[in-house]
C-alpha cells in the first residue's frame, strides 16, 4: 500500500479514493494518511535511533488531535509554543514529562498552566520571560532549557528564519553564558537544558551544523562554569520536498547531530514539524469556474487563501493536479489555480499546465500537511476547513466542517442596554 497514488485512474489516500472520500464529505477538506505519518515518523526515529533522542513533534505544523495522538501512540512528546496546543497535546495522549514549550511571547498565565501541569521543559527566550518564570517558580522550582540564538543563516525563507542574531527568537548566544549565570541565581530555577532552532524548510545541513557545533561549545562553556547540563534541544526544521527540492538524507541528519553533540552525553530532544506531516497530506478542491480571461486562463476552485495560506503568505509551491489522473496524450493549457476570495493575493498557482476542466473536477494540493489546516481561517465568512484522517480503506472525519449557524453564533449583537 502507498500513501497516495494514483491507481485505476483516481488518486488514492492509501485505500481509498480521493474522489469517494469527495462524495462524502464535500470541498474543500485536507486528508492526512496515517501510513505516511507513520512511515515519517519511523524513519526519523531509525536514523537517530544510536543516540539517546526524545522525538517531539512540533503541534504548530498541524495540531489536529487526531495527528497528534497518532504521533503519540509511535512514542513521541510534542513541542508546544502556546497554552491552547499544550492543552490539545495533553488531551491527544502526550504525556506530561514528554512536552516542550518553546515560543518567545509565553505569558505568566501560560507558564503558570505549563508548570502546573509538570511538563517536561519550558525553554526560556528572553530575560523578562525568565524573571517572570522566577517569580512563578520561586517556590516550586523548576528546572529550565534556555533557547539561544546562534546567529546562523538557515538559508530558508526569510519568514520561517528564527537563527539570525536580527530575528525575535532566543537569547543571543553572546549573552548565554551571562544569562544562564542570571538563571542560576534565581530561587528556584536550575537551568539544565540549551535549545535552538534555527528555521523551518531546511534543505542544506550546514546551517544546522553550524548551529549544533555552536550549542556544543556553549554547553563546554556552562560546565565549565559549573552548571549541570544534561540535554540539549535540537529544533526542528528539516525540510520536504515541495517542488524539485533535495531534502537532506536522514542518515546525514543523524550524523550531524552524533558529530557535534555526540560526545556531551546529553539527553537529545528535536522537534520537526513540517518533516513528519508535509507529505503526510494533501488538500482536495472542486473546480468552480474554468475562466478564460483576456490573457489569462482561470481556474477558479473552492479552496481559497483561508484555506491555505502558504502561497500567498510566503509564495509557496504546491503540485497542483486533477484528482482523476490525466492521459499521457492529453493537451494542456497554462492556468493560474485561484481561490474564490476577494484579493488578488487569493492565486495558489500562476502558469500550471493544466488539462481542460469543468466544473465539480476535482484538484488536488499535494504537500499540504503542515501549515494548512492550522492556518486556515473564516476570512470572507468561508467554513473552516474539514479534516480526514485515512487509514487502509478507512477514513475518520477528525474535524467536521462547521454549519453556517455555528459560524453566525461566533458573534454576538451588543446589547447597550
Ligand atoms: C521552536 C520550534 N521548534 C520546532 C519547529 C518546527 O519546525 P519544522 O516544522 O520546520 O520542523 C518550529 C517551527 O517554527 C519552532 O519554532
Amino acid at each position: 500500500m502507498t500513501e497516495f497514488d494514483y491507481r485505476d485512474g483516481m488518486l488514492h489516500a492509501e485505500n481509498i479514493a480521493v474522489s469517494e472520500i469527495a462524495e462524502q464529505v464535500g470541498t474543500p477538506f485536507y486528508c492526512y494518511s496515517t501510513a505516511a505519518l507513520t512511515n515519517r515518523y519511523n524513519a526519523l526515529r531509525d536514523a537517530l535511533a544510536a543516540q539517546d533522542v526524545t522525538i517531539c513533534y512540533a503541534v504548530k505544523a498541524n495540531s489536529n488531535q487526531a495527528v497528534i495522538r497518532t504521533f503519540a501512540e509511535l512514542g513521541a512528546g510534542a513541542d508546544i509554543v502556546s497554552e491552547g496546543e499544550l492543552r490539545r497535546a495533553l488531551a491527544a495522549g502526550v504525556p506530561a514529562d514528554r512536552i516542550i514549550f518553546s515560543g518567545v511571547g509565553k505569558t505568566r498565565d501560560e507558564l503558570a498552566y505549563a508548570l502546573s501541569e509538570n511538563i517536561h521543559k519550558i525553554n526560556v527566550e528572553s530575560v523578562p520571560e525568565l524573571e517572570v518564570l522566577g517569580e512563578i517558580a520561586a517556590e516550586r522550582g523548576a528546572e529550565i532549557g534556555i533557547r539561544v540564538n546562534p546567529d546562523v543563516d538557515a538559508k530558508t525563507h526569510e519568514k520561517i528564519s528564527t537563527g539570525k542574531a536580527d530575528n525575535k527568537f532566543g537569547i543571543d548566544i553572546g549573552r548565554a553564558l551571562d544569562v544562564f549565570a542570571k538563571a542560576r541565581a534565581m530561587p528556584g530555577v536550575k537551568p539544565v537544558s540549551v535549545a535552538v532552532h534555527i528555521g523551518s524548510q531546511l534543505t542544506d545541513l550546514a546551517p544546522l551544523r553550524a548551529a549544533y557545533e555552536t550549542v556544543a561549545e556553549l554547553v563546554t562553556a556552562l560546565r565549565a562554569d559549573g552548571h549541570e547540563i544534561d540535554s540539549i534541544d535540537l529544533g526542528g526544521g528539516l525540510g520536504i520536498r515541495y517542488k524539485d527540492e533535495t531534502p537532506p538524507p536522514l542518515a546525514d541528519y543523524a550524523r550531524i547531530v552524533q558529530e557535534t553533540t555526540g560526545n556531551l552525553g546529553c539527553q537529545l530532544f528535536v522537534e520537526p514539524g513540517r518533516m513528519l506531516v508535509g507529505n503526510a497530506g494533501i488538500l482536495v478542491t472542486r473546480v468552480i469556474y474554468d475562466k478564460q480571461g483576456q490573457s489569462r486562463r482561470f481556474v477558479i476552485v473552492d479552496a481559497a487563501m483561508n484555506d491555505l495560506v502558504r502561497p500567498a503568505m510566503y509564495d509557496a509551491y504546491h503540485e497542483i493536479q486533477p484528482v482523476r489522473e490525466t492521459r499521457a496524450n492529453t493537451s494542456t493549457t497554462d492556468a493560474d489555480i485561484v481561490g474564490p476570495i476577494c484579493e488578488t493575493g487569493d492565486t495558489f498557482a500562476r502558469g500550471r499546465a493544466l488539462p481542460p476542466l469543468k466544473t465539480d473536477d476535482l484538484l488536488v494540493f499535494q504537500s499540504a500537511g503542515a501549515y494548512g489546516a492550522v492556518m486556515a481561517s473564516t476570512y470572507n465568512s468561508r467554513l473552516l476547513v474539514p479534516e480526514i484522517l485515512v487509514k487502509g480503506d478507512k477514513f475518520a472525519v477528525v474535524r467536521r466542517r462547521p454549519s453556517y449557524d455555528e459560524l453566525l453564533k461566533q458573534d454576538q449583537l451588543a446589547n447597550w442596554q
